[in-house]
């Protein structure tokens, strides 16, 4: 049974290397744009880069302000102003509508 546990959490953790921290298989709209860049960049220190698709134009504003709560929390670089603005025109532009 122990051994059936083991193998079990062999093959998690090893699926879990298949995807290196900043490695996504989603891929971001325009992948060259500076948004994308930018959104590569700040975006993938705690999880995969999220699709512009998973929200509104409307909403992005308030998931982008917790999202630079969460960098503050964490002590990582935060956006500058002129970056956050730039990654919210990104996402809105290719915003679920
Ligand atoms: C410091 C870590 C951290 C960084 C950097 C980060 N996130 Fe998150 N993100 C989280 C955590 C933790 C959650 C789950 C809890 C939550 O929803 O607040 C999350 C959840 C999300 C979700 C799903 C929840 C929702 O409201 O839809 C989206 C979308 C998201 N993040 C977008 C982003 C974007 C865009 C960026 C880059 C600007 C970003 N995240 C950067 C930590 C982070």
């Amino acid at each position: 049974m122990s051994r059936v546990c083991f193998v079990v959490a062999l093959v998690v953790l090893l699926s879990a290397c298949e995807l290196p921290q900043g490695q996504t298989k989603i891929s971001l709209p325009e992948p060259e744009s500076e948004g994308a860049q930018l959104v590569k960049k700040f975006c993938s220190d705690c999880h995969a880069p999220p699709s512009p698709l998973v929200h509104t134009a409307e909403e992005w504003p308030n998931v982008l302000y917790r999202m630079q709560e969460r960098r503050r929390m964490k002590a990582y670089t935060l956006m500058l102003e002129q970056e956050q603005e730039q990654v919210l025109n990104y996402l809105q532009q290719f915003s679920k509508s």
